[in-house]
Parts: C-alpha cells; sequence; structure tokens
C-alpha cells in the first residue's frame, strides 16, 4: 500500500467569486464578462481575515497541511504577483498568502498550492483543447506558449516566495503534453508533491468528491471533497453534507492508503462559514479519536470486507471499521472465531464486550456453513460516525 505521508489536509477555495456567493466558476457558469467581473473583483478587501483562525481550526482538527487556492480559474491572484494587477494585493493592500503561510509555519502545519491552469482572465489563456473555458473577448491571443511563460514566471514567484511548499495542485488538465512544466516546479521545490492535472502525469492522483471501489489505490491519492454539496467556493444556501456522510467516505478513503482534503470556503470577509467550522470539528473529533488506526504500518485486510465492517492490521493488532451507520448494537464477526486479548472502542476509548458463540458441531444455521464459534461484538453505542474497533489477539 502507497501512502501520502499525511493524511488528512484543509483544502481552501478562496477568491474573489466568495463577494458573489454562489460558485466558485460563477463568470464560466453565468455567463459574466471579464470587465463586469473585475469590477466586482474590485471590491474584493476581506476585513476579517485571521489566517491563524484557519490553521488552528484545521490543527483541532488533526489536519497536518492546508491546500489554498492561489488562483482559481477566474485568474485573480491571491498572492502578491507581479505578472498582473489582477490580484489581492491590489484589492485590499494584504499578500493573503504570505500571511497564511506565516500561520502555518508558527503553527506547524505544511502548506501546499493549488494553480488552475484555465485563466478567464488572461488574454492568451483560452485552450481550446481543455474544459472550463470562457469564450476569448475581443482582443484576445489564444497562445499556449505565451500563456506557459506566465505560469512559469507565478510558479516561480509562488515556488520561492513562501518557504516550502507540501504538494504542487495544477486543476484542470489542459490536455497538453510538456513535462518540462513538472520538472521546472521540481526545479525550485525538490521535495515537492505534484498532482495529476497538469501538463504530464505527477505524482499523486486526485480523486474528486468520490470513494473509488477497491482495497487499496495503487499510487499516492489525496482524495478531495467539500463540506458542501453545491460549490468549492463561499455559497449562501449551501447544501451541507452531514458529518457521517464525509467520515465514512475518509474512513474508506484512508483504509485504502490514500489522504483526504476537506474543503472549506471562506466568505467575502475571510470568515469561514460557521456550519463549516462545526462539521470540520465534527469529523475531527472523529479522526482525533480513531487516527491510530492509520497510523504507520497498518494494512488493510480483504477480510470481512464484504460484512459490516472493513478491517486492517499491523501483526495482531486489528482494526475493525464499520461501513455504514450500524442497525443495531451487534456485530457478528465471523469468520472470526477467538477471543481477543482486548477490545475498545477507538471513538470513545471505551471497553467492548466481546462473546464467543458456540454452536453444535454439525450446526449450519444462518451462515449456511458449519460455523462451530463465532466472535460477537456487544453494546456497541448507537452513532452515525463510522465506529472503529481495535482488537489485540
Ligand atoms: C474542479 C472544479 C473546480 C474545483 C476543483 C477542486 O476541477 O472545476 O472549481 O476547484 O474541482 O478539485
Amino acid at each position: 500500500m502507497v501512502t501520502m505521508p499525511k493524511r488528512f489536509g484543509m483544502f481552501v477555495h478562496w477568491g474573489p467569486y466568495a463577494l458573489y456567493g454562489w460558485q466558485e466558476q460563477i463568470r464560466m457558469r453565468r455567463g459574466i464578462g471579464r470587465a463586469e467581473y473585475a469590477r466586482t473583483a474590485a471590491g474584493f478587501n476581506p476585513q476579517k481575515y485571521d489566517p491563524e483562525a484557519w490553521v488552528l481550526m484545521a490543527k483541532e482538527a488533526g489536519m497536518e497541511y492546508i491546500c489554498f487556492t492561489t488562483k482559481h480559474h477566474d485568474g485573480f491572484c491571491m498572492w502578491n504577483t507581479a505578472q498582473t494587477d489582477f490580484n489581492i494585493v491590489k484589492t485590499s493592500g494584504r499578500d493573503v498568502l504570505a500571511e497564511l503561510a506565516e500561520a502555518c509555519r508558527k503553527h506547524g502545519l505544511a502548506l501546499s498550492l493549488y494553480y488552475s491552469i484555465p485563466d478567464w482572465n488572461h488574454p492568451c489563456g483560452y485552450n481550446s483543447l481543455s474544459t472550463h473555458q470562457c469564450e476569448p473577448e475581443a482582443g484576445d491571443t489564444p497562445d499556449s506558449e505565451a500563456y506557459r511563460e506566465y505560469v512559469r514566471a507565478q510558479v516561480k514567484e509562488l515556488l520561492t516566495g513562501y518557504g516550502p511548499i507540501y504538494t504542487w495542485f495544477w486543476d484542470i488538465p489542459p490536455k497538453i503534453d510538456d513535462p518540462s512544466m513538472n520538472e521546472y516546479v521540481r526545479s525550485l521545490q525538490p521535495g515537492i508533491l505534484i498532482n495529476d492535472r497538469g501538463w504530464s502525469e505527477g505524482d499523486f492522483s486526485t480523486p474528486e468528491r468520490s470513494v473509488p471501489d477497491g482495497d487499496t489505490f495503487p499510487r499516492f491519492t489525496e482524495a478531495c471533497q467539500s463540506v458542501g454539496a453545491q460549490s468549492w467556493g463561499y455559497r449562501e444556501n449551501e447544501d451541507w453534507f452531514t458529518p457521517a456522510f464525509l467520515a465514512q467516505s475518509m474512513d474508506k478513503i484512508l483504509l485504502m492508503g490514500g489522504s483526504y482534503l476537506l474543503n472549506v470556503g471562506p466568505d467575502k470577509d475571510g470568515m469561514i462559514p460557521e456550519r463549516a467550522v462545526q462539521i470540520v470539528r465534527k469529523v475531527g473529533q472523529w479522526y482525533q479519536a480513531i487516527r491510530e488506526a492509520f497510523s504507520e504500518g497498518v494494512i488493510p485486510s480483504a477480510v470481512l470486507q464484504t460484512g459490516a465492517a472493513w478491517t486492517s492490521n499491523r501483526e495482531n493488532t486489528w482494526y475493525l471499521h464499520t461501513k455504514n451507520s450500524l442497525i443495531s448494537s451487534g456485530l457478528s464477526l465471523a469468520p472470526w472465531n477467538t477471543m481477543p486479548k482486548e477490545a475498545v472502542l477507538l471513538n470513545t476509548g471505551e471497553e467492548v464486550e466481546c462473546i464467543v458463540e458456540t454452536y453444535p458441531e454439525d450446526y449450519t444455521g444462518t451462515f449456511g456453513v458449519n460455523r462451530p464459534a463465532v466472535l460477537h461484538l456487544r453494546s456497541l453505542p448507537v452513532s452515525d460516525m463510522p465506529l472503529v474497533i481495535r482488537l489485540i489477539f
């Protein structure tokens, strides 16, 4: 199993689209022209931005890194770039990325950078081979090579001006093969991990809003999901996911060896919506309680995967993860049939009552096969969050 060095992170989608409170791609999805969008973006002046509060919230949830949208498809830059005036320093006087990098450094979190390849503001940016494009406007001169020059200049600013960067998240494959782009990224930060949405393959996969089938990921994988179903950026009327749904997805992704990047969308003032804070807190409390089940050396196992639980183990220590919400307070663990030395519900730290049910030698009963003994867990609590039970044999 191949696992990324850090298992849980916070994705942050933040840009002038927060002023609209709808969705980060509003310019394309609602047909807003460049000049009109720029007029709105000019009012982006987040007065309540407090990166330390974001970092502490992530840290409390057990997250080890933050992945920040430096530039989304709208082309607006969230750092002090010399390559365009369409940036946050021009509208607010603050380099919000620099402040975030400093808060991460202070509290020991790693920083990752998201960078959109589509750019609806750059006159050379339009790429007919790719998706997520706004039609060129009068005077635009689509030119892939010229645009890549611009990207390289920005990559250089981002990878030389903000300290060590953990991962680099290209978004939206340009469908043009150019391995030199990743080579350039790596030349500036040799240890960086690069995702698979750029000009060449990259180091890790990025399933989005989905939980892939299977037992393990064949290579580094970072799955991303947002606390809301409608948008990655701030949305006034968001459909919030339940913490149980998110924790169940995250549990399966982590079991398969992946990492989980959970997104929040701060509002125009820089505040993460209260509901998002609560969701992250709930998922984080769950994760903090059970995270030893994902420590080094624990590997998924095929046993019991078709029943009510997934299992993983490190030698004689087994972790049982309930798949969905339990439908009763007991769990039958056939084909296991011996008493564990210890059984603890990691969610609460409490001991779990175990019995080995015995049956007559020739009994097949509900099992369909002869099982003279079956390990049975009892008195499990009612909970929507996945339960993780540590059994030591
Ligand atoms: C998609 C969307 C984009 C979002 C990203 C997150 O690619 O186009 O809006 O930033 O997913 O993974």
